[in-house]
C-alpha cells in the first residue's frame, strides 16, 4: 500500500524501553522526538486513514480493591461540579482488573484494525488498568464511564468529533461505550469511504454522535483525501467543508489534530501558497514548520464553531491534546513494534518535548479563545498526552491484522502503534470527557 516508502532505516536498537529522557537515541533530541511523535505515526496514517476500506503486575493494592468495573464511584460524586478542582492530565495508571472490559468491539462496528480481540490478540492485561489522576482516589477520583450519565449530560444534543484518526478512535470508543448500555442506530455513513463520516443516534436521550474526518481541521485536498497523492494542500483560511456545513447543528465539538501537521503539507491562504512543511526541496516553498499552521487551524476551527452563536446555541468546544505513537524506533513493518504488555511506570517515560509543544499550542489556543470572549461558547482542554504516552501496551500492534501469526511469524508485517485497541486505553479519554461535560461552568 505504499507505506513502506516512508520507512527509513531507523536505529534498530532503540526499541528497548528506556528510562532516560532521550530513549535509546543516538540521533539529535529533535530528530528523536520527531520520530517518537510524528514521523512514523504518519506512515501509519498513510497506511490506515486514507484507505476506504507478560504478566508482571504491580503488587495488588488493598486501596484498589474497591475499584472494579462497576460504577462504584459514580454515586460518590455529587452530580455536577463534584470533580471541579480535579486536573486529569497528570496521574498514573493503576492496576484495576477488568476496568477496561466494557464492550465488544465487533458489536459496535469499530474499525477492523482496532478490534484487537477479534484479530486474535492473546494477552488481555492492557484492559486491566485505570487512570488515577494526581491527588489520589479520595480527592480526585476518575469514575468509570457511565453511559447514562453521559447521555444525560448531552441530552438532546449533537456531539461531533472533528479531526484525524485519533479523533475517530475516541469517537468510536464513545459509540461503543454508549451502545453497550443504550440502543443505538446508525443514521448516516459515507459508504464509499466508510471511516470518513458517520453519525449514530441514541434515541433514549435524543443524542447524536458524529465523526468528521478532517485531519487538518481546515479544508485539505490531495493526500488528505487520497492516499496515492504525495502531498496535502491545506487551506488555512477555510474550515473543513463537511463539518463547517453542519456547524450550526453541533452542540459539543471535540477537536483533535496534530499528526498530519507534524507530517507536513503545502499551506495556502487566500488561494496563494504561504509556505510548506516537509515539502520536496525542489518546490522552493518557504518552510513554515508545524507550530504556526497548527495554531492557525485550531484558531480557524474554533472561530467557525464560535461564530454561529447568532443561532443562540450555547456550545462546548473540547480541544483534545496530542496522543503519541509508540514505535520507539522500530520500523513500522517490524513484528516486534510495540509489543510491551504493560504501561510504563511513573518515571520510566517522559513526555517527548515535541508532544509537549503540540500540547502547549492546544492549551494556548483554548486560552486565546476564552480571551476573545465568545460568551456562549465554553472552551475546554482534554489533555490526554501524559496518559497516552504511558500506554505503549494499548495499541493493536501486529493485531491490526487478523490472526497475524497463523502462518508463523513473518519477517515483515505492519504494526499499528498509534491508535488504541477498542476496548482499550482510549476509553479513558471519554471517561475524562464525561467529567468535563458534567462540570459546572
Ligand atoms: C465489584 O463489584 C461487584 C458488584 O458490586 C461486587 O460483587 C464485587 O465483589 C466487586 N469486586 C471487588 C474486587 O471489589
Ligand atoms: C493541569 O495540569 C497540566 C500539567 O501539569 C497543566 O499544564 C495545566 O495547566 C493544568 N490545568 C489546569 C486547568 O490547571
Ligand atoms: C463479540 O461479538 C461477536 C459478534 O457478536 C462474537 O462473535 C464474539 O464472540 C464476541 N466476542 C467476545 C469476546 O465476547
Ligand atoms: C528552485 O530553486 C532552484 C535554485 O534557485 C532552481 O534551480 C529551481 O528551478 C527552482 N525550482 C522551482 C520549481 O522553481
Amino acid at each position: 500500500m505504499g507505506a513502506h516508502q516512508y520507512h527509513q532505516p531507523l536505529h534498530p536498537h532503540s526499541h528497548k524501553p528506556s528510562s532516560s529522557k532521550n530513549p535509546g537515541c543516538f540521533l539529535s533530541k529533535a530528530v528523536c522526538a520527531w520520530l517518537a511523535c510524528g514521523f512514523l505515526s504518519l506512515a501509519l496514517l498513510h497506511l490506515l486513514c486514507c484507505s476506504p476500506a507478560g504478566n508482571q503486575r504491580p503488587a495488588f493494592s488493598p486501596l484498589l480493591s474497591y475499584i472494579n468495573n462497576t460504577y462504584s464511584f459514580v454515586s460518590s460524586v455529587p452530580g455536577a461540579g463534584g470533580a471541579k478542582s480535579c486536573n486529569y492530565s497528570e496521574g498514573q495508571w493503576v492496576w484495576a482488573p477488568g476496568h477496561a472490559r466494557r464492550y465488544n468491539g465487533s458489536q459496535c462496528d469499530v474499525k477492523e484494525s482496532h478490534d484487537c480481540i477479534r484479530n486474535g490478540r492473546p494477552d488481555t492485561g492492557y484492559l486491566d488498568w485505570r487512570w488515577q489522576p494526581a491527588g489520589g482516589p479520595s480527592s480526585c477520583p476518575l469514575p468509570a464511564f457511565d453511559a447514562g450519565a453521559f447521555l444525560s449530560a448531552v441530552r438532546g444534543k449533537h456531539v461531533a468529533f472533528i479531526g484525524d484518526s485519533m479523533a475517530r478512535n475516541q469517537a468510536q470508543s464513545l459509540v461503543c461505550l454508549l451502545s453497550a448500555a443504550f440502543p443505538s442506530r446508525l443514521l448516516r455513513r459515507d459508504e464509499e469511504k466508510k471511516h470518513t463520516f458517520w453519525r449514530y443516534a441514541f434515541p433514549a436521550r435524543d443524542v447524536t454522535v458524529s465523526f468528521y474526518w478532517t485531519p487538518f481541521l481546515v479544508r485539505a485536498t490531495g493526500k488528505a483525501e487520497d492516499e496515492s497523492v504525495p502531498y496535502s494542500h491545506v487551506h488555512l483560511d477555510q474550515p473543513g467543508d463537511r463539518w463547517a456545513a453542519d456547524a450550526g447543528t453541533i452542540d459539543v465539538a471535540v477537536l483533535a489534530a496534530g499528526h498530519w501537521l507534524l507530517n507536513g503539507a503545502i499551506y495556502y491562504s487566500g488561494g496563494e501558497v504561504v509556505g510548506a512543511h516537509n515539502a520536496p526541496a525542489g518546490l522552493n516553498y518557504t518552510g513554515v514548520g508545524y507550530a504556526r499552521p497548527l495554531r492557525m487551524v485550531y484558531r480557524k476551527a474554533v472561530e467557525r464553531l464560535s461564530s454561529s452563536e447568532s443561532d443562540g446555541r450555547p456550545r462546548t468546544l473540547v480541544l483534545a491534546t496530542f496522543s503519541p505513537a509508540h514505535f520507539d524506533g522500530s520500523p513500522i513493518d517490524s513484528p516486534t513494534a510495540c509489543t510491551r504488555m504493560e504501561p510504563y511506570r511513573e518515571g520510566e517515560k517522559e513526555v517527548a518535548w515535541i508532544c509537549k509543544e503540540v500540547r502547549d499550542i492546544v492549551y494556548d489556543e483554548a486560552e486565546a479563545a476564552r480571551a476573545r470572549g465568545a460568551s456562549a461558547t465554553r472552551v475546554e482542554v482534554l489533555d490526554v498526552t501524559k496518559l497516552a504516552t504511558m500506554r505503549p501496551d494499548g495499541h493493536p500492534g501486529v493485531y491490526m491484522n487478523r490472526d497475524p501469526f497463523k502462518h508463523g511469524v513473518p519477517d515483515k508485517i505492519y504494526s499499528d502503534c498509534l491508535h488504541f485497541c477498542l476496548p482499550g486505553p482510549v476509553d479513558t479519554f471519554n471517561e475524562i470527557l464525561l467529567q468535563i461535560l458534567r462540570k459546572r461552568r
